[in-house]
């Protein structure tokens, strides 16, 4: 006796990701679901003969994955930086635009001015845009305050336009970003306020559900990330990092010393780092965005990742300094064009491994027991995800059980 599910997917195949075949792939699948669960996934030759359905969803053609995880995102944020864009064209680096006071702190002072109402009419567009591609559940940091109260105003912000959007949220207090002006010279003093309200007053809210630094020579060294970690594990907040992007500094080591969730970025990570990464189980979050439109050419040590079976995700990293982009999907094509994974590896990286990177063991595959989270796509093979360049196959979404039929496009 199956019982009588709420919605029963049929016509799609399946990339469950799951294992075994490629892509986890089931042709001709069926999926049960019972009330945000999967309760039911196969062929739908087998599917029990007694199965009855309050809800039939018949995409004859389609493909399903699991719903997309754009696990690394600084969504929220006001302003634009397109004129540090044309700076950087003309000859100017990323790291030169920071020192002179522009990069991240121009983007803190538009942020800091912007009532919640801006803030949330700026950042709605980019969430949307995502949601249309068929993530499901995605990262937001803040980052862009650097003062405890506009940091805990954004992942306010965070949580609040995920909810309106239907969209599940993870927020990441990414207070350790940069040195704002008020303390320029002073960064350790910088890092005290972060350790001793910054921190204390997010948990305490219950606002952050991660904490990241940018341990980097333009925003905190490895002595400072240290303590900004140590705290975080007194809150018992798990830690990310961004790590070796613009130099090695020795990040990924870091990052595996305080078990962290993920180390992103990772363009100059030594074998060492990756070594620690691969013993504490830190998955990788590759960021192919800013690579790209930084106009790097070190890409990060994908075949030592590989080779030592360090999880690979992949994400937008949405920021209006080095990645402004609002397309996974584009991402899963930069990380095969421009660093070689397989498109059976960038998709595993916006699903189970980016799931992985958020500590979330209930989404990421198509599997019974997980959230059903479902996109379905108009595509002849799961590689035409990675293959294309623009354009959204995305045909209908299936969040938590309910389901959405494009108009969010
Ligand atoms: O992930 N690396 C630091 N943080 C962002 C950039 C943020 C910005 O420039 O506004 C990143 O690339
Ligand atoms: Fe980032």
């Amino acid at each position: 006796m199956a019982g009588t599910f709420d919605l029963l997917v049929t016509g799609a195949h399946l990339a469950t990701m799951t294992g075994g075949a490629p892509y986890g792939a089931i042709r001709d699948g069926a999926l049960g679901i019972v009330g945000d669960r999967i309760a039911w996934v196969g062929a739908e030759r087998d599917l029990p003969r007694d199965v009855a359905a309050h809800r039939l969803l018949h995409v004859p053609g389609a493909w399903a994955t699991p719903g997309l995880i754009d696990c690394h995102t600084h969504l929220v944020y006001a302003g634009s930086r397109a004129d540090e864009f044309e700076a950087r064209l003309t000859g100017a680096t990323y790291a030169d635009i920071a020192r002179a006071g522009g990069g991240i702190n121009a983007t803190v002072r538009a942020t800091r001015a912007a009532g919640d109402e801006a803030l949330v009419e700026a950042s709605r567009p980019r969430l949307a845009a995502l949601a249309a591609e068929g993530v499901t559940t995605v990262e937001i940091k803040s980052g862009y305050g650097l003062d405890t109260r506009t940091e805990c105003r954004m992942l306010r912000v965070a949580r609040r336009l995920a909810a309106e959007a239907g969209v599940d949220v993870r927020t990441t207090l990414l207070a350790a970003h940069a040195v704002p002006p008020e303390f320029a010279g002073r960064p350790d003093d910088y890092v005290d306020v972060v350790c001793r309200e910054t921190i204390p007053e997010a948990a305490g809210a219950g606002l952050a559900d991660a904490v990241d630094a940018f341990c980097e020579t333009v925003g905190f060294d490895a002595a400072q990330t240290r303590r900004v970690f140590a705290v975080a594990r007194v809150h018992g907040l798990p830690v990310k990092l961004h790590a070796d992007q613009l130099s090695d500094g020795g990040g990924a080591a870091l990052a595996a010393e305080f078990g962290a969730l993920s180390a992103d970025h990772l363009e100059y990570a030594n074998d060492a780092g990756v070594a620690a990464m691969a013993r504490s189980g830190t998955v990788a979050v590759l960021l192919p965005g800013a690579y790209y439109a930084l106009g790097e050419n070190r890409v990060p040590p994908i075949g030592t990742l590989r080779a030592r079976g360090v999880p690979m995700a992949v994400a937008t990293d949405c920021n209006p300094g080095t990645s402004p982009a609002t397309s996974l999907l584009l991402m899963l094509n930069m990380a095969c064009t421009l660093f070689r994974l397989t498109p059976e590896e960038s998709l595993q990286g916006v699903t189970r491994h980016a799931a992985r990177a958020l500590g979330l063991a209930d989404r990421g595959t198509l599997a019974r027991g997980q959230r059903a989270d479902v996109a379905l796509w108009d595509i002849a093979s799961p590689a035409e995800l990675a293959y294309r360049i623009g354009g959204n196959p995305c045909r209908g979404i299936v969040r938590a059980g309910r389901e959405w039929n494009g108009s969010t496009r």
